[in-house]
């Protein structure tokens, strides 16, 4: 059903009796306005947003699973706005079905990988998404991660509850340490550098980036220095993946960086599947040519549970955690709808993607 919360809410606060005609003329003012299709149950603040505003008329897939397809090309026709997450498609279909009133599509994440950008500027659709409300928690997940892949969290909790704590062994269950390693990023942007800032008061040696360009600004902020991809594989003992998926970085973490790697290294991907070549991954897992891997990301997810990365030891997999806290969703999801609104209205959104 499509509802304006505060025009109704005004209405009750004054004590109008909505007489039969009132209402209908209600109906009529509210059938005006701009028509949006959230895609998902979004956390309260952002739908709080949008019925506050009075500025659309919104219908919301009420559930927390994704919206089958048909139903996302039904109910999108005729919208002048979308509020998405990541497992929506937003391509030439999608955007055909919704039809020439689409001036905005939203997404609650950073990553925008599954949105055709093409398309959408083609169409002079604006694009809002929300980077920087969810560096801290992807920061944060990223360092538990890679602690508890690299000192064996999981075996070690795994080997207590099921009767393989023996006795005190002295090299049972022994892990890599951060104090003096050299720690690598792939893709140097606002995450990475807050993974720094997190990482080096465990006495990380140094700090060292590649990407397609270097970026000095940020560089200098965790005094990190830049080195080639070949580099960053030979160097890192520990390697945090946080570039973007895009045509250039698809499948990029392959084995031609993997056997480059040095045999006690970590790898951690917290940015998306698609970077890494997962068989490559599995080989380089299983041959002992890297130590252990931490994904919070993987191709597909969910990964089945039958997956061989699954049946390794020293691959962490988690289900795509990295901003699941409450106070970073509740954000992702008011600057989803703050985008969203400034954009139907034709101003510039708090954050938009450059098309
Ligand atoms: C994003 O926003 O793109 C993350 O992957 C999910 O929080």
């Amino acid at each position: 059903m499509w509802c304006s919360g505060i025009a109704l809410r005004r209405l009750q606060r004054i004590g109008v009796e909505v007489s039969a005609c009132r209402a209908a003329g209600f109906q009529r003012a509210m059938s005006m306005l701009p028509r949006v299709y959230v895609t998902r149950q979004v956390p309260p603040d952002g739908l709080d947003i949008l019925r506050k505003s009075g500025q659309v008329q919104f219908e919301m897939w009420d559930s927390d699973d994704p919206v089958p397809r048909n139903e996302l090309l039904k109910r999108a026709k005729g919208c002048d706005g979308i509020l998405c997450v990541l497992t929506e498609k937003i391509d030439a279909e999608l955007l055909d079905a919704a039809g020439p009133n689409l001036k905005v599509v939203s997404t609650m994440s950073v990553g925008f990988d599954h949105l055709s950008l093409d398309e959408l500027k083609k169409r002079k659709i604006c694009v809002g998404y929300t980077p920087d409300v969810l560096t801290d928690a992807v920061a944060e997940l990223t360092v538990a991660l890679l602690l508890t892949t690299s000192r064996r969290l999981i075996e070690a909790t795994h080997e207590a509850k099921t009767g393989g704590w023996g006795t005190w062994r002295t090299q049972w269950l022994c892990g890599y340490e951060l104090a003096n390693s050299t720690v690598g990023i792939l893709g140097l942007g606002r995450i990475g550098v807050a993974i720094a800032e997190r990482l080096k008061p465990f006495k990380v040696k140094k700090f060292i980036y590649t990407d397609v360009a270097q970026r000095p600004e940020l560089a200098d902020m965790i005094q990190a220095e830049y080195v080639s991809f070949d580099e960053v594989a030979k160097q890192s003992d520990f390697l945090a993946v946080c570039c973007a998926l895009t045509p250039e970085t698809q499948g990029i973490c392959n084995k031609n960086l993997f056997t480059k790697m040095k045999k006690n290294s970590i790898f951690i991907n917290t940015s998306r599947g698609g970077v890494v070549n997962q068989e490559d991954l599995y080989e380089a897992l299983s041959t002992g040519q890297i130590a252990g891997a931490g994904l919070d990301v993987t191709t597909p997810e969910p990964l089945p549970t039958n997956h061989p990365l699954f049946t390794l030891k020293n691959c962490v997999i988690l289900p795509h955690i990295a901003s699941a806290s409450y106070t970073t969703r509740n954000a992702m999801s008011a600057l989803a709808a703050n985008n969203l609104l400034a954009g139907l209205r034709g101003e510039p959104m708090p954050k938009e993607l450059k098309l």
